[in-house]
């Protein structure tokens, strides 16, 4: 999209502007453009295979409002435009390279997520391990372990991206309502399954 297009797109959603990054089928963006009309919901989404059906559905559904929009890129490559205009960020269920990045605290990734937030916006990345079931990945990925001590130490890494961060453990049956995604949908009936919710605000 042209970025002056862009700019004025956004621009009556001032200070109410939320990015859902790996959006997946982009199911989050479609409802809650569709509930909360007077924010801005963009879908970030390397593989828009996944897209295909909610960004039609989306379009045609919030033509009113206008204010819902899908963009192909990567968390590592976030557009320039998004610069400070997130009044919210959101990460729900990563997995490969997003998990790696915001798991693992990659010095690069939370500084690009940084960029695009205002000051004081909220930052949300839930988590979801199963320790036996995804070991196999998680060492593909050379994750640390997903131990308390690490999500401690996190803190500091996402306080240098300029992020102030607090974590939380939870099981999986209990995905907060607000998290209203494919994937919770999938996980929430997981015994084994745990969420680590990373909650951070923008200083
Ligand atoms: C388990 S799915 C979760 C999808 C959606 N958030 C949900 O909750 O239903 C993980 C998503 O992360 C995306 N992803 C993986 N690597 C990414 C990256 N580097 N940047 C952005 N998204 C990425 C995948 O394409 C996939 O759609």
């Amino acid at each position: 999209m042209d970025p002056e297009v862009f700019r004025r797109r956004i621009a009556p959603f001032r200070n109410r502007v939320v990015i859902d990054i790996g959006t997946g089928d982009g199911l989050f963006v479609y409802r809650s453009a569709l509930r909360e009309t007077d924010r801005f919901f963009i879908g970030v989404e390397p593989d828009v295979r996944s897209l295909e059906k909610t960004s039609v559905k989306t379009y045609r559904d919030t033509k009113e409002s206008a204010n819902a929009l899908f963009v192909r890129a990567t968390v590592d490559d976030l557009p320039q435009e998004f610069t400070a205009i997130a009044s919210e960020a959101r990460i729900h269920f990563p997995w490969g390279r997003l998990l790696k990045a915001v798991g693992s605290g990659e010095a690069g990734v939370l500084n690009g997520l940084r960029r695009v937030c205002e000051p004081e916006a909220k930052l949300l990345a839930v988590l979801s391990v199963d320790p036996e079931r995804d070991y196999a990945e998680l060492k593909r990925l050379s994750m640390p372990p997903m131990t308390a001590a690490h999500f401690d130490e996190l803190k500091e890494l996402y306080r240098a991206a300029g992020f102030e961060m607090r974590w939380e453990t939870k099981p999986a049956s209990s995905i907060p309502s607000t998290i209203e995604t494919s994937w919770a949908g999938r996980l929430k009936h997981s015994k084994s399954r745990r969420l680590i919710l990373l909650s951070a605000v923008a200083i």
